[in-house]
């Protein structure tokens, strides 16, 4: 598969706090990366900083994003724009971050299609309303003639899921899309999701804290712990075999079939903006050593394309980390 999107080295934060740290992936056309982590360990920063919208906060520290080889940080406002309007669908955690509170949904959704090409719309509104109802709302004309808030909070969700996949972009950034919606049409979400890399082949980057959702879904996953990622690889080798303990943590905390929450992770959590040495995850892990205190940037790869940044990895290969940009 060829690669879409590059992320090299990219460092972002807010203000002068770094908060997302040194971050390496690459996404091939088609491929779905699921990005999981627990809240406040920067997942939404990150999927900011790969849009490159305006007003968001996010500063970019380092790095680069390879859109298609394109360096989305050395083009003008009007090619990012034109990236982000066409080829780059979003769907944000609050339907908010979507829709226009004052515009008819049927005015937003003509908008988006208008701005990118000539539409004819009769036709725009057969697919807006065949879209609408593989989402699995059926009362489409009537949805198309409302504002925002005359609807649910799961319906202008659903909108707003609609709008990012109606031009067929060829990425998909999606933060948290299935959070506010209940458990069918979740499933709706990620079969029409699906659907959509089918016939499309659309790349798509899916921040969940729904482990149900990242095992569907998923051919990568990406493992965030306090703004860096900590291990990344096949979602089989990553639900499995991980290697990292705050995946192990992670995993382990999903809810067992006979309901009980195993316990939560102990120690302190990292602040962003302190001074720190050595693994972020150090203060919580259950096999830390001295040397966990030293290294930083290190990676170790348990496969071609499993790694993880915990140095424990007994009898592993272990790499510097400069390694894993040239891979
Ligand atoms: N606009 C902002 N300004 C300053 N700090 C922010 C802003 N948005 C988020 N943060 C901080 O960045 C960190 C990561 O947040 P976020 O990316 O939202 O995490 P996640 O999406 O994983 O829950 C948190 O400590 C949060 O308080
Ligand atoms: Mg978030």
């Amino acid at each position: 598969m060829e690669s879409l999107l590059q992320i090299k080295d990219l460092t972002v934060g807010y203000g002068n706090i770094e908060i997302v740290k040194d971050i390496n992936f690459t996404l091939k056309r088609g491929e779905i990366l699921g990005i999981v982590g627990e809240s406040g360990c920067g997942k939404s920063t990150l999927l900011k900083a790969i849009m490159q919208l305006s007003g968001t906060g996010v500063v970019t520290k380092k790095g680069s994003i390879l859109f298609e080889g394109t360096d989305m940080l050395s083009i003008s406002k009007e090619e990012l724009r034109r990236i982000r309007g066409n080829r780059l669908g979003v769907v944000f955690q609050n339907p908010g971050g979507s829709l226009n509170p004052l515009r008819k949904i049927k005015h937003q959704f003509i908008e988006t299609m208008q701005s990118h090409r000539k539409i004819n719309k009769k036709e725009a509104y057969k697919s807006i309303l065949n879209i609408l109802s593989r989402l699995d709302l059926e009362d489409g004309e009537r949805i198309l003639n409302s504002f925002p808030f005359e609807l649910s909070g799961g319906m202008n969700q659903r909108v707003a899921i609609a709008l990012a996949m109606i031009m067929e972009p060829e990425l998909i950034l999606a933060d948290e899309p299935t959070s506010a919606l209940d458990v069918t049409v979740q499933v709706q979400v990620v079969e029409e999701l699906l659907k959509l890399r089918e016939r499309f082949f659309t790349s798509i980057i899916m921040i969940t804290h729904n482990m149900g959702v990242v095992a569907k879904i998923a051919d990568k996953i990406g493992v965030m712990y306090a703004g860096e990622m900590v291990e990344y690889g096949e979602k089989n080798q990553i639900l499995e075999t991980p290697i990292h303990p705050y995946t192990k943590a992670l995993l382990a905390a999903i809810p067992k079939i006979d309901g009980k929450m195993p316990q939560g992770l102990p120690g302190r959590p990292f602040v962003f903006g302190e001074s720190h040495k050595g693994c972020r995850f150090l203060s919580r892990c259950n096999c830390f050593s001295k040397e966990c205190q030293e290294k930083t940037n290190h990676v170790s790869f348990v496969e071609k394309e499993h790694w993880s940044t915990c140095i424990k990895l007994d009898g592993v290969k272990s790499y510097g980390y400069s390694s894993i940009r040239s891979s």
